[in-house]
């Protein structure tokens, strides 16, 4: 891998995207070695949780890399936006593996759009947050139309994408896109924590929740019959019959 580091903690892998002389910038060999990392780690049962960070004190990732589409056409700029979507971003949103985004600095465009993909966010105090798309011609094609709505509402999200502005780290957290800001040395060691912490619970039951939250926000789904469906199949799991005897054997389960 030429673009991304990956580093495996017991149950936890960090994926770190590594071009900082580039601001992490995301371009399409990056997006294939993520896609590669993200399905090698979601085949290892060992691993229950992934933390995404960028290199660096300045970027998580400064967005799709612009000099790679500058000369797209129409049909080119859509292919991009729909092979993105695909192998990166609803990729990671529908993983099995839990995923936080450790949004190390700037996320913009294309960065704050894989951001939005992970199941949710923790900042620094230097994170600076934005879809800045209108401001190159272009609208966010990588889920940030659909996403931003749906973390901030939207009145917010129409905002944040016409005036093409950055939010700091303290007003993302009060608009709900991250759930926590920290200094950049606190980062990492809370996502592990959050980290560790899925990773003690029911992996079946997580991947289970997972898709019955996501299935709220795709119309092709119903939700609610989803949810009726993945809460049946729990019943069917060894981690039920562990999680319920370990609660009536009063100790802790042992999932494995
Ligand atoms: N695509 C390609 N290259 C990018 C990039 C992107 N999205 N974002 C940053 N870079 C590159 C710069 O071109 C520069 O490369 P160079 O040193 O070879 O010239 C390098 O990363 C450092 O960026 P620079 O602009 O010099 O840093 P800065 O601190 O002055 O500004 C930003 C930081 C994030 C404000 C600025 O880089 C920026 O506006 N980036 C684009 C953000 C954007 O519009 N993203 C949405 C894309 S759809």
């Amino acid at each position: 891998m030429n673009n991304i580091l990956v580093v495996k903690n017991d149950k936890i892998a960090t994926v770190t995207i590594n071009r900082p002389k580039k601001l992490n910038a995301l371009n399409k060999e990056t997006i294939q070695e993520l896609h590669k990392a993200f399905k090698s780690l979601n085949e290892d049962a060992y691993i229950k949780a992934i933390i995404l960070t960028g290199s660096g004190q300045k970027a998580f990732v400064a967005g799709a890399d612009i000099s790679e589409f500058a000369d797209f056409d129409v049909s080119q700029g859509s292919d991009l936006a729909k092979n993105g979507q695909a192998i990166l971003f609803d990729y990671i949103e529908n993983l099995n593996t839990p995923v936080i985004a450790a949004v190390n600095g700037f996320a913009l465009g294309g960065g704050l759009e894989l951001a939005m993909a992970c199941h949710f966010r923790v900042a620094s105090d230097n994170a600076k947050m934005g879809l800045p798309e209108v401001s190159l011609g272009v609208i966010p094609g990588y889920g940030g139309t659909q996403r931003l709505p749906q973390l901030v509402g939207k009145g917010k999200a129409m905002e944040m994408i016409m005036t093409a502005g950055m939010l700091n780290a303290q007003d993302a957290k009060n608009y709900g896109l991250v759930n926590y800001t920290v200094t950049q040395e606190e980062l990492l060691p809370l996502c592990e924590k959050l980290a560790t912490k899925i990773s003690r619970n029911s992996s079946t039951a997580i991947n289970a929740a997972i898709q019955a939250v996501n299935a709220n926000f795709d119309t092709s789904k119903d939700g609610y019959a989803t949810e009726i469906k993945q809460f049946g199949n729990c019943f069917g799991s060894d981690d039920f019959i562990e999680g319920t005897t370990a609660f009536l054997e009063k100790r802790k389960p042992n999932f494995i």
